[in-house]
């Protein structure tokens, strides 16, 4: 029988009804209605990681654990990609051993390269272009705390990276509304912009990208941000932070201004006084360690999805 490989590389390949699907199938997963702890018995995922973390390896790990399989933690460095290794050997290589691979890597092209020569499903745990295993876990969260995902309003306040790219496929994917506040010179990427605006156009989304975060949070029901310095943008963290800190920094002030209750969301690591304050964080109306613990629900609905369960 021949299987159909289902990568997931970033959210732009999936239909809103997929992206539904792992909603709806991550909820029955973190209720216990659907058990899936025998899904990956005897299966192993490859987690090739060239830039640190927490949340996406403890999840993916903890998630292959309780379903029956096993994760194997590959840190670039240590593997011969290290020392220069093709990355279609290795893809070609790894794809002998396990059922499916999991990369974060620094440059998108490199993770698409390892995509098309692995024989087994590649999922994207971040690269420079997006991250879509956290935005698809945070569409979990919304749903959560909203009760519906069309016409909902998610602000994204700061710099235009990774995260914002796949917040603006989902977001416009699934109806939500979005606007973002980001400086001159920090907006998201134009070809993924362009993209959303004709995924909005299906949905009904609207899509503002502005410069006054006050503008951006208007009637807004989640305020999100992340770090203004990226994994691998270290040495432009002075610059950053100056043309940043003062203007998009998420504080109490900028959430209250909103007139409604408006939830904060960030993916985590959050940068403490930089990108948001203390008092945000660890108010009550802060989602972020949900965030974090959905990420668990879903990455058992996506392993499950790329295998064809
Ligand atoms: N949000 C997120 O991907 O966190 P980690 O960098 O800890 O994996
Ligand atoms: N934008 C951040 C996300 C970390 C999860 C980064 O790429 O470092």
């Amino acid at each position: 029988m021949t299987r159909v490989k289902k990568d997931l590389l970033w959210l732009v390949d999936l239909e809103p009804e997929d992206i539904w699907e792992l909603v709806v199938m991550a909820r029955r997963i973190k209720d216990g209605r659907l058990n899936v702890s025998h899904d990956m018995d005897g299966k192993t995922l490859g987690m090739i990681f060239q830039k640190p973390s927490t949340r996406t390896r403890v999840s993916f790990e903890v998630a292959m654990l309780q379903m029956g399989g096993h994760a194997l933690y590959l840190n670039w460095r240590d593997l011969q990609l290290g020392r220069g290794e093709s990355i279609k050997d290795t893809a070609r290589v790894l794809s002998r051993y396990v059922d499916i691979i999991m990369a974060r890597v620094y440059s998108h092209l490199d993770l698409k390269e390892l995509a098309y020569y692995s024989s087994v499903p590649v999922i994207n745990g971040l690269s420079d272009l997006c991250h879509p295993v956290q935005i698809l876990s945070d569409l979990l969260t919304i749903y959560e705390k909203i009760g519906r995902l069309v016409g909902v309003k998610v602000a994204y306040i700061g710099d235009g990276n990774n995260v914002a790219n796949s917040l603006l496929i989902g977001c416009s994917k699934m109806g939500i509304d979005i606007s973002l506040a980001t400086p001159e010179d920090y907006e998201p990427n134009p070809d993924i912009l362009n993209m959303a605006r004709e995924f909005s156009r299906q949905s009904g989304a609207s899509i503002e990208v502005l410069r006054e975060p006050l503008d951006a949070v208007k009637d807004a029901d989640i305020i999100y941000t992340d770090t203004f310095v990226s994994m691998g943008m270290e040495e432009e963290r002075e610059k950053r932070l100056k043309v940043f800190i003062p203007k998009y920094q998420v504080t109490m002030d900028l959430i209250t201004s909103t007139g409604k209750r408006t939830y904060f969301m960030h993916c985590l690591p959050a940068h403490r006084g930089e990108e948001v304050t203390d008092e945000v964080l660890d108010s009550g109306i802060s989602i972020v360690y949900d965030q974090a613990e959905n990420r668990l629900h879903m990455q058992k609905a996506i392993l499950r999805w790329v295998i064809g369960l």
